[in-house]
C-alpha cells in the first residue's frame, strides 16, 4: 500500500500502523535526500500550502516551512498576532480567505481542542494538525517514534516513559498512541496532579518514582512544564519539581543501562533536564528536530498525492 487511510493529519488517532510505516519509508527517502548536496525536490511544484499558526512556534513552524520549500511547494504564513483575527474574523472566515488565493493543504497550530477537526469539516483543503491546544501534535510523535527507530532500530518492544506534564500535553497523547501502534510499552511519570486521570484506561501504567522510571525504560521522553496552560499551582515549586521530577547528570549515571534521553523543546535547561544531560551523548534532542523535516516531508507529500491536479 502506498497511500495513507486519512484525508487529513488530524491525530495519530486516526491512523494505523501501515499508515506509520509508509511514512516512515517516505521520510527515510527524504532524509536522504535533505543530505545530499541539493536538497530540494520538484515533487510539489504545483501546490500551494498555508501555514495557520495562532499559537507560538519555533521548530514546528520551521521544521514545515522548510519542509513545504525542500518540496518546491508554494508557501504561505500566517501568524494570529498583526492578523484581522484580533478584529473578530471567525476561524473559517479566516480559512475561507486563504483558501480563495488558491491553497490546497493547510498546516494548522490552535490554542483550541478540535480546531483542527473542526476546520477539516468545513473547509475544503487538506488539514495537517501541527498541535491543538492540549489534544494532539501528531507530527510531532511521529518525528520522536522515527528518531527512536533510527537510534535503536525499531519501536516494536521498547520501553519508553514520559515524564512530566502529561496533563497538559499535546506530545504525550500523541506520543501514546504512535508509541502503542508500533508495540512499544508506555508509562508516564511526573506528579499526580499532572497525570489525567484517564492515562490508565489507555493502556499506559503510571510510576511515580523517577529512578524506577528510568531504570525500567529504554528512552525517557522528558516533557516541559506548561506553565501558560495552568491556572492554578500543580506542584508547590519549581525547585521541588526538579529534585523530584528532573533529570540530571548523577541519576542518569547511576542507572545501571544507558537510556536514550529525548525532548520535543522547548527546553526550560535545570528545570526538568539539566544542560549536561541534555547536551550529553546519550541526548537524541537535535536528531529529533533534525528528523522533523524528513518526517514532515513526508506526510505533506502523501497527503498532497491524493490531492487532484
Ligand atoms: N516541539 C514543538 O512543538 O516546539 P515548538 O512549540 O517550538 O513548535
Amino acid at each position: 500500500m502506498n497511500q495513507l487511510s486519512v484525508q487529513h493529519l488530524l491525530g495519530i488517532k486516526h491512523l494505523n500502523a501501515s499508515d506509520i510505516d509508509l511514512i516512515f519509508k517516505t521520510a527515510d527517502h527524504f532524509k536522504e535526500v535533505i543530505n545530499r548536496p541539493i536538497k530540494k525536490v520538484p515533487s510539489l511544484r504545483d501546490i500551494t500550502i498555508a501555514n495557520l499558526f495562532f499559537e507560538n512556534s519555533t521548530r514546528t513552524k520551521l521544521s514545515f516551512e522548510l519542509a513545504e520549500k525542500r518540496l518546491s511547494a508554494d508557501v504561505i504564513n500566517f501568524s494570529a498576532s498583526g492578523s484581522s483575527v484580533s478584529k473578530g474574523e471567525t476561524l473559517i472566515d479566516t480559512a475561507n480567505n486563504i483558501l480563495s488565493m488558491k491553497v490546497d493543504l493547510i498546516v494548522m497550530r490552535h490554542p483550541h481542542v478540535g480546531a483542527c477537526d473542526f476546520l477539516s469539516k468545513n473547509v475544503d483543503a487538506r488539514i495537517i494538525n501541527a498541535g491543538d491546544g492540549t489534544h494532539e501534535h501528531p507530527t510531532q510523535a511521529l518525528l520522536d517514534s522515527y528518531s527512536i527507530r533510527e537510534k535503536l532500530g525499531q519501536v516494536k518492544g521498547k520501553n519508553v516513559v514520559i515524564v512530566g506534564d502529561i496533563l497538559h500535553s499535546r506530545v504525550a497523547l500523541s506520543n501514546i498512541y504512535a508509541l502503542q501502534l508500533q508495540g512499544a510499552n508506555v508509562k508516564v511519570c511526573g506528579p499526580k496532579s499532572l497525570i489525567p486521570k484517564y492515562i490508565e484506561s489507555l493502556g499506559v501504567q503510571v510510576e511515580s518514582n523517577l529512578k524506577k522510571a528510568l531504570e525500567w525504560c529504554d528512552v525517557a521522553n522528558m516533557l516541559r512544564v506548561q506553565n501558560e496552560r495552568m491556572d492554578i499551582n500543580y506542584f508547590p515549586s519549581t525547585r521541588e519539581y526538579t529534585q523530584l521530577f528532573g533529570v540530571n547528570k548523577d541519576l542518569l549515571d547511576s542507572l545501571s543501562e544507558k537510556i536514550v534521553i529525548m525532548h520535543p523543546g522547548p527546553i526550560n535547561r535545570g528545570v526538568e533536564i539539566t544542560s549536561d544531560v541534555a547536551d550529553s551523548d546519550q541526548s537524541i534532542i537535535l536528531n529529533q528536530v533534525e528528523n522533523g523535516v524528513a518526517v514532515r516531508m513526508a506526510v505533506i507529500y502523501l497527503l498532497a498525492q491524493q490531492i487532484e491536479r
